[in-house]
């Protein structure tokens, strides 16, 4: 089965084709981080314009790659939220007009349930169940995928993402944009002990705004003092913050649903503390870690052509009326 994915939920254009949901034939992203770097952060609008340019192009692209013509291709999955709607309705409706154009079945993919895809591809013996932390710009969830398509969210952010935390500390610090790489990078000279950021814990549930607002706070008192803002120790402190509730959280859910296989997902999931510590903490509880390689980590298609074959193959189609959902939930 092979299967044309379609990415646009934020600022990477992206198409892929993948076979039977684990192997790549091609992966084509086109990036738009330089552009808006420039602002400090993704501006909606130019998101939108910049991806009406380039998804005829990734997809002509895709398909060239892939070495096949549009008849080899069974299905187009697209990605139809989260995420930012005009961005979204971009890829839906290239989508939309090529399944109509074509006569192939429309999957729609929920961006999150892409992210948890790219293991498959990554790790060809994955099977459910298995317990997966997504954590990137816009989400934090622990998930148990019990089966393909049977999801359970055990735990997520009260409020920031994590992603969005390393974002913003990252701006406050003069990093710049994406804040993740860049917070990782420059944590390596600092030390995790020269700041005592908050941990926050809420039941099942963490937050990351009360830690962004404490280092906020830091870097003022700081600047107010006259004094030079640390960055590699913020970093450091800050990351290990970040990454002390997301590894103790989904070891602990790990443990409590006595699932022994965790995977990680995600843009944040690229970061080095995360998946050295995860690696720690997993083999010290028995249990068995993946993490998919860095390009499938952040935003790409290839999850989505995956995450699109196991939805096509349990049924899952959309008609033409497919829309976006900015907040769709998983
Ligand atoms: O999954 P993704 O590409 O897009 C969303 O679906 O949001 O994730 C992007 C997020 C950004 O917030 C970025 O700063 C973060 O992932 N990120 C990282 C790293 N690389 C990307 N965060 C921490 N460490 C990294 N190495
Ligand atoms: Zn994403």
């Amino acid at each position: 089965m092979i299967v044309l994915g379609i990415e646009s939920s934020c600022d990477e254009t992206a198409a892929a084709i993948t076979k039977d949901g684990r192997e790549v034939l091609s992966d084509v992203i086109y990036s738009q981080a330089d552009i808006h770097s420039e602002y400090g952060g993704v501006v909606p609008e130019i998101a939108s314009r910049k991806h009406i340019e380039k998804i005829l192009y990734v997809i002509d692209e895709a398909v060239k790659k892939a070495g096949i013509t549009k008849d080899e291709i069974d299905a187009v999955a697209v990605t139809y939220g989260p995420g930012l709607v005009g961005a979204l309705l971009v890829g839906v409706s290239a989508a939309k007009a090529l399944a109509f154009a074509w006569n192939k079945p429309l999957v729609p993919v929920n961006h999150i349930q892409g992210h948890i895809a790219a293991n498959y591809v990554a790790f060809k013996e994955l099977e459910p169940p298995f317990i997966c932390l997504v954590a990137s710009g816009g989400h934090s969830h622990i998930v148990h995928i019990k089966s393909y398509g049977d999801f359970d969210i055990l735990g997520a952010t009260r409020d920031d993402a994590a992603g969005e935390a390393f974002d913003k500390v990252a701006r406050v610090i003069g990093l710049g944009y994406p804040g993740g790489p860049k917070i990782d990078k420059a944590a390596k000279d600092g030390d995790v002990n020269a700041f005592n950021f908050p941990r926050a814990k809420s039941g099942s549930d963490f937050s990351f705004s009360g830690l962004k607002t404490a280092v906020i706070n830091e870097v003022h008192k700081i600047e107010q003092r006259g004094g030079e803002v640390p960055k590699a120790d913020i970093a450091a402190s800050f990351q290990q913050a970040v990454v002390d509730v997301l590894v103790k959280n989904t070891v602990q859910k790990a443990l409590e649903t006595k699932v022994n296989t965790l995977c990680l997902a995600g843009g944040v999931a690229s970061n080095s503390e995360l998946r050295r510590q995860m690696d720690e903490a997993a083999k010290k509880n028995g249990l068995k870690l993946y993490y998919p390689p860095l390009r499938l980590c952040t935003d790409n298609a290839v999850m989505i052509s995956a995450a699109g074959y196991y939805n096509f193959i349990s049924g899952i189609k959309a008609g033409y009326d497919l829309n976006a959902v900015p907040a769709l939930h998983l």
